[in-house]
């Protein structure tokens, strides 16, 4: 009898209706792979782009990028997991949508014992995105202790993570969220002033809350809604870092605009970049997992759905109804 798995698939990009719970053949791990049988598998922003069509992949496709569960089987070749190991990821391909699955080991690391196979789900793909934007991706002479830095949808999933992790480096994160409550989790989680970016003028509040200069470095979620007044918040030779665009895709712009805003610097990152290799993953793992474990970031996990309730997760999320992270319970 050969095994399956139910997951969650997508025939053609659509909006939360084109996801289906099928069933589907496991197989067996080749070389290079490990199948991994998930306890929890994290939501995160990206399957809504990747489900939409915004980030266009081969079809059908199985969602998801992130779990966390036991190693049941390891393929030829794989000699950091063994099978019982408890494990976590983020990565590509996608297909964590689902109760086990066959994938490369190259990007998937053993999960400490102090980390619940959900706090691993919740937080593999938002933590190293945040290990990545507040300690690699900075303005000229780098970040120190006391400067601000602009974070917007600081109260969602990658949010709550990067408030805790800014208090624990000394900087001063200015948040931005989309209602007065999520501003007031941001503050309860260590961001140092918040912005309800929909009521309130962003740039007049940056500029007040910074003496009139700005912030060295605007990181940009948002992508359209926000573009503009990112740029108008950054002091001169500052950096945006766009890193996604839950509103809508970046509008072109004139490479003169960096000039007119003061010589700032715009740089689009990617997870995906930064995990080039095993150590490399391993790496921004093992900072992740040392800040958790140190209790300076909690992994805050909001919503919780079943499997089959993965297209009721992409509505909530959608509709701006999440705060910190999710994830679905195979
Ligand atoms: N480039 C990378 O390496 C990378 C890696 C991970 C995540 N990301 C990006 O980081 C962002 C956060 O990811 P996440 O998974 O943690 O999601 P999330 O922040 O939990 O959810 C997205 C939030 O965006 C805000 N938002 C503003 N305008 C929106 C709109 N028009 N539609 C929907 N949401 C809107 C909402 O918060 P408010 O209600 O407070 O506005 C919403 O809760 C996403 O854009 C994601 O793509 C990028």
């Amino acid at each position: 009898m050969t095994a399956t798995t139910r997951a969650i698939r997508i025939d053609q990009p659509g909006g939360a209706e084109a996801m289906k719970l099928v069933e589907l053949p496991l197989g067996t791990p080749g070389p290079g792979e490990i199948l991994i049988r998930h306890h929890a598998c994290g939501i995160n922003y990206i399957d809504v782009y990747q489900r939409s069509g915004m980030y266009p992949l081969p079809l059908p496709l199985t969602l998801g990028m992130e779990g966390a569960g036991v190693i049941e089987a390891v393929g030829a070749g794989v000699t950091h997991l063994k099978v019982g190991d408890r494990a976590a990821y983020a990565t590509n391909p996608p297909g964590s949508y689902c109760e086990a699955r066959i994938m490369p080991a190259m990007h998937v690391v053993r999960l400490p014992d102090a980390i619940s196979f959900e706090e691993g789900a919740a937080m593999m793909l938002k933590g190293m995105t945040v290990e990545y934007l507040l300690r690699r991706t900075l303005p000229q002479g780098g970040l120190q202790a006391g400067d601000h830095v602009l974070f917007h949808a600081a109260a969602g999933g990658v949010g709550l993570i990067a408030c805790q992790w800014a208090r624990a480096l000394g900087l001063q994160l200015i948040g931005t969220a989309g209602s007065d409550a999520k501003c007031a989790l941001a503050l309860e989680h260590g961001a140092t002033h918040a912005i309800n970016y929909q009521s309130d003028d962003v740039v007049a509040r940056v500029r007040d809350i910074t003496g009139g200069r700005g912030v060295k470095v605007v990181y940009d979620s948002i992508g359209k809604d926000t573009w503009e007044r990112s740029l108008d918040c950054l002091r001169p030779f500052g950096l945006l870092a766009s890193f996604g665009s839950a509103s809508g895709a970046v509008p072109p712009f004139s490479v003169s605009t960096l000039a007119a805003k003061g010589s700032v610097y715009v740089t689009r990152p990617t997870l995906f970049t930064h995990l080039a290799s095993r150590e490399a993953t391993q790496s921004i793992a093992d900072e992740l997992f040392a800040v958790v474990g140190s209790g300076k970031v909690r992994i805050r996990i909001d919503q919780r759905y079943p499997l089959a309730e993965a297209a009721q997760a992409h509505r909530d999320l959608e509709a701006r109804k999440t705060t910190g992270s999710g994830v679905l319970l195979p």
